[in-house]
C-alpha cells in the first residue's frame, strides 16, 4: 500500500459517501503491464499504427478479412492474458466492499476488474476472452491460464495466436471476438444498466480513473453526477476532456491513489 496523501479537503468531502460509481479505461491496465490507447506510450501514439489498428478492429475488416482483425486482436488479448490485477483493481473491489450501492463501468476487455474480485460491472465494449460463432452463433471461451479455467472445449489463444487466424467453430464458421468493434452499436442491456445506475439516480460519488474520456457515454456519468451536485473525481496523470468539472482531478496513476480512497472510504465503514 503506498503512502499518497489525499488531500484534506477529499477527506472531507469523502465523509458520507454510501453509493459509488467508478469508470475505468485503460489506463488502470497500465501499471499491469498493458498498453494503453492514447496518452504517453499508447498504441495509437503512432498515427499510422494508429489508425491501422482501429481499421483492424472494426466491423467492415472482421467481414471482409477477419484474420487482420483477430491478429489486432491478438496483440490486445496476448497482453491481457499475460497480466494480473493491479493495486488499482484491488482497490475498486475493496471500495465495493465499503459501498452501500457500488457499479463498475469499465471500458477495458482484459478481465482484470473480475479477476480482482469487482462484482457489479458493466463492462461496456465487451470482454476478449468471450467468442461467438458467426454462423451458428455458439458461444465459447478462451482458455484463461490466470483463472485456471483450462477445459478441452475452449479455445486455446496461444495455439490461435501462433496460426493468426481467427479461430473457427466446429462448425467450420468464423467466431468473432464478444468485444464492440469500431463501428457496432453498444449492447443495449448494458447502455441500459448505464443509465439506470449511474445517470438516472447517480451515486453519492463517481470516479472516473484511465480514461481519456473519448466517448460521451463515458463523460455523461461525470457531467451527470457533477450537475446533480454529487462527489465527482478524476484520477488521470494527464489532463482530459473532463478534467475542468470535476470536483478532484488527482494527477496520479491509478495504483496510487484508488488504495488511499479504499482506505479513506474503509475508515468511515469499518462495519464492511
Ligand atoms: N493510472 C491512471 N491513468 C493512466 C495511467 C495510470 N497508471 N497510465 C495512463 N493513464 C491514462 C492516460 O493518461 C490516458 O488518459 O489513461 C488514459 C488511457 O486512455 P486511452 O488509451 O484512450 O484508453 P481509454 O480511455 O480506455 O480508451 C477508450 O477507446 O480505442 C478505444 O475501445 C478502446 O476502450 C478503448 C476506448
Amino acid at each position: 500500500m503506498g503512502d499518497f496523501e489525499l488531500p484534506q479537503s477529499l477527506h472531507l468531502a469523502l465523509r458520507g459517501v454510501r453509493s459509488v460509481g467508478v469508470i475505468t479505461g485503460a489506463g488502470i491496465s497500465a501499471e499491469s503491464g498493458i498498453p494503453t490507447y492514447r496518452g504517453k506510450g499508447g498504441i495509437y501514439d503512432d498515427p499510422q499504427e494508429g489508425d491501422r489498428t482501429i481499421e483492424a478492429l472494426s466491423a467492415h475488416t472482421l467481414a471482409a478479412d477477419p484474420d487482420r482483425t483477430w491478429r489486432a486482436l491478438f496483440q490486445i488479448a496476448g497482453a491481457a492474458v499475460a497480466a494480473l490485477p493491479n493495486e488499482g483493481h484491488a482497490a475498486i473491489a475493496k471500495i465495493e466492499d465499503t459501498a452501500d450501492r457500488f457499479v463498475l463501468l469499465t471500458q477495458n476487455v482484459d478481465g482484470l476488474h473480475r479477476l480482482a474480485g469487482s462484482r457489479n460491472v458493466i463492462d461496456i465494449h465487451g470482454d476478449a476472452f468471450e467468442v461467438i460463432c458467426t454462423v451458428c452463433g455458439k458461444a465459447n471461451q478462451f482458455n484463461d491460464p490466470r483463472t485456471g479455467a483450462m477445459a478441452p472445449q475452449r479455445l486455446d489463444m496461444q495455439a490461435c495466436m501462433a496460426a493468426g487466424k481467427a479461430p473457427r467453430c466446429p462448425c467450420g464458421g468464423v467466431y468473432r471476438p464478444a468485444v464492440v468493434l469500431f463501428g457496432e452499436m453498444l449492447p443495449e442491456d448494458k447502455i441500459a444498466r448505464l443509465y439506470a445506475e449511474l445517470l438516472d439516480s447517480p451515486p453519492d460519488l463517481v470516479i472516473s480513473v484511465g480514461t481519456s474520456a473519448m466517448f460521451p457515454y463515458i463523460v455523461q456519468p461525470m457531467l451527470v453526477a457533477a450537475s446533480a451536485g454529487k462527489l465527482t473525481i478524476e484520477i488521470n496523470p494527464e489532463p482530459t476532456e473532463i478534467s475542468d468539472f470535476v470536483a478532484f482531478h488527482i494527477k496520479a496513476k491509478a495504483g496510487q491513489a484508488l488504495p488511499a480512497i479504499a482506505a479513506a472510504l474503509t475508515d468511515q465503514h469499518p462495519e464492511h
